[in-house]
């Protein structure tokens, strides 16, 4: 059933979470939907720069990669977004971008398989998780080959020449959820490694690498981790793996001992031999910030709103803009999808467009798609009650009549 206005300012007022909200910085008058994307800044973050770039950078200067820990940056915060991923301390870094450590670890999962020469994905995963694959493959000199099968064909097509299955856990469109655990099993009887993409997953739906057995993660920090634009990412490697996966950048922080300065490379023990080069220290003191503070929340707490707000977004959706040719194209039931949805409708870039305008930030996926993301540790109940109000607006015409889409752009430029 339709929740009235009212229904929605009672949950905000019943929310545990809602005081969260104040710990962002959110501009009067927009309703933010896309913290699947860009997550919202949290107030604190400035003063933690200010202090990080002041007085450890500014006064500290050289001395403060010991004074301030700034060496062990990367495992510190591995260690705490592990606590969100259901990994263990010391299985997690943050470092470079998720492409990059995406491409580092599907390199060591096909190495780990030098017999097995295919790498499984699907087709319409995130295109970037397709192009570092492809990268690979094309290093590989004929070695390697990118098999595509779509979802609910992945389990079968895992054989004894794959070597492993790479996968965004939840799909940064549709945001239907693979099985973590199911596909993870059937990989394994069949002798091949894992690798998922937990980019719209951290912090959004309940993820346990390990209760899965995963083999291998990535994941963004930028998104529902509120770690800033372009916020350095994290990666996960099993325990079981640690000590025969290499890095193919066998760059020197990942080295036994890069003070040694010695000639020849030598892994390190453990997590550490997937770093590269020098971390960035003002990336990585934001992002902690925001990882923090998704600590400081009861996970099911976070889920369970996650879940809520994009149930009653639907059901306003469906009620409220019946027969405007939108349609729902993401999985209907919350357990099989992320903290996002997505609409489809022919005019779907305008009408997006038209949203932004009117201070509702979503956004537009190619080529019909209109894509909200819930974000539970600052969206309100009743922000969804404006989304659809303005939403219904633009696609009825303020006085009720049916608007033709195609003019949506111009009225409202
Ligand atoms: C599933 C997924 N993987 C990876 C990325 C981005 O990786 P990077 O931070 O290297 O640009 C995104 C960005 O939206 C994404 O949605």
């Amino acid at each position: 059933m339709q929740a009235s206005l009212a229904d929605l300012e009672a949950l905000d007022r019943a929310d545990p979470l809602r005081g969260l909200r104040e710990a962002f910085v959110l501009p009067d008058g927009v309703v933010y939907l896309d913290g699947n994307s860009l997550g919202a800044l949290p107030r604190k973050t400035l003063a933690q720069l200010q202090h990080v770039v002041m007085r450890q950078w500014g006064e500290g200067l050289i001395r403060s990669w010991t004074a301030y820990e700034w060496i062990d940056a990367p495992q510190r915060v591995g260690d705490k977004i592990a606590r969100l991923i259901g990994a263990a301390a010391g299985e997690v870094v943050v470092t470079d971008s998720t492409s990059v450590n995406l491409f580092k670890l599907l390199a060591a999962a096909c190495r780990l398989r030098p017999d097995r020469p295919v790498i499984l994905s699907e087709p319409g995963n995130f295109p970037n998780d397709l192009y570092v694959a492809q990268g690979l493959r094309d290093l590989g000199a004929g070695h390697i080959e990118l098999r595509l099968a779509p979802a609910a064909e992945i389990e079968e097509s895992i054989d004894k020449r794959v070597a492993v299955v790479l996968l965004t856990h939840v799909n940064y469109k549709s945001a239907a959820m693979h099985d973590m655990a199911r596909i993870t099993a059937r990989a394994h009887a069949h002798g091949a490694l894992t690798l998922w993409d937990l980019s719209h997953s951290a912090g959004a739906v309940a993820v346990d690498l390990n209760v899965a057995q995963a083999d291998f993660a990535v994941g963004c920090g930028y998104k529902y981790l509120n770690g800033g634009p372009g916020a350095p990412a994290y990666l996960f490697v099993a325990r079981r793996h640690q000590a025969s996966a290499v890095s193919p950048i066998t760059g020197w922080l990942g080295h036994a001992r890069p003070f040694d300065f010695v000639d020849n490379y030598a892994p390190a023990p453990g997590i550490s031999r997937f770093l590269a080069g020098t971390h960035p220290i003002l990336g990585i003191a934001a992002l902690e910030v925001g990882v923090d503070l998704m600590l400081a929340t009861d996970p099911q707490l976070r889920l369970d709103k996650s879940r809520r707000l994009s149930e009653l977004f639907v059901a306003l959706v469906e009620s409220r803009c019946a027969g405007q040719g939108l349609e729902l194209a993401s999985p209907r039931d919350p357990r099989e999808r992320g903290s996002h949805v997505v609409f489809r409708h022919r005019q779907s870039y305008a009408v997006m467009q038209a949203l932004i305008d009117r201070g509702v930030i979503g956004d537009f996926r190619a080529s019909d798609l209109m894509r909200f993301g819930f974000a539970p540790l600052y969206n309100r109940y009743t922000d969804l009650w404006r989304a659809v109000e303005i939403l219904q607006e633009l696609l009825r015409g303020t006085t009720g009549r049916a608007q033709d889409p195609s003019q949506v752009e111009r009225s409202n430029k």
